[in-house]
């Protein structure tokens, strides 16, 4: 019986606390939509450097970086694929070190310097990674591909800077080249082609400086 109680009362907070929620949910909508109604959208300038070229825009404060590079910059190299973060194909380099564009807000970029697979090479002037990737035959459908170029040419950045991987042996010595390190570092670009053993050979050869 008194179980019975227990559970009647957790029924009843359950639908308390769904009703609240869907509440909650509905006026955040509303406020959205009024905000968008009467244009109370914040708007703020960034500046930044893309690919070597001084960047100026207005955006609306929720822009992510992928966003602001395809959207505003029409640098539509640089793939949205889940927008959450768990597929790499928006990797770009910002000072150097290779983040995921669409867990990163434009704004927080002020003065940064990025470079997105359009400002590593051009069709006329390949990356050794992009040679790499063509000779190896690193891809299918290309979708996944600017990002993990961009994050191969991080990783390798990465080796030589010293920086352990979570498969490093020795915590006290440089990481070695080897293909471990490579595919853990590498581990979250996903490429849905299943093009790994190849790229992992591009990547491979371009560390053994024989592209
Ligand atoms: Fe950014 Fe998938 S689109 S990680
Ligand atoms: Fe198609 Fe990687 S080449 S998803």
């Amino acid at each position: 019986m008194e179980e019975n109680n227990r559970l009647k009362l957790s029924r009843r907070d359950m639908i308390i606390g769904t009703t609240a929620a869907i509440t909650a949910i509905a006026a955040t909508k509303v406020t959205g939509v009024e905000a968008a109604k009467s244009n109370k959208i914040a708007v703020l300038e960034v500046s930044f450097v893309v690919n070597g070229k001084k960047q100026h825009l207005q955006l609306d404060t929720r822009t992510t970086l992928l966003d602001a590079l395809r959207e505003h910059l029409k640098l539509t190299g640089t793939k949205k694929g889940c927008d959450q973060g768990q597929c790499g194909a928006c990797t770009v380099m910002v000072n150097g070190r290779r983040i995921n564009s669409c867990l990163s807000l434009a704004l927080q970029h002020e003065d940064d310097n990025i470079v997105t697979i359009e400002g590593l090479g051009s069709p006329d002037d390949l990356h050794r990674m992009q040679a790499a990737f063509i000779k190896h035959d690193a891809y299918q459908c290309g979708y996944c591909t600017p990002g993990q170029i961009c994050s191969a040419v991080a990783v390798l950045e990465e080796i030589n800077s010293g920086i352990p991987s979570h498969v490093s042996v020795n915590l006290n010595r440089s990481p070695s080249l080897n293909s471990d390190e490579i595919r853990e570092r590498m581990s979250g670009n996903i490429c849905r082609c299943g093009a790994y053993s190849n790229i992992v050979e591009a990547i491979t050869a371009v560390a053994a400086k024989k592209i």
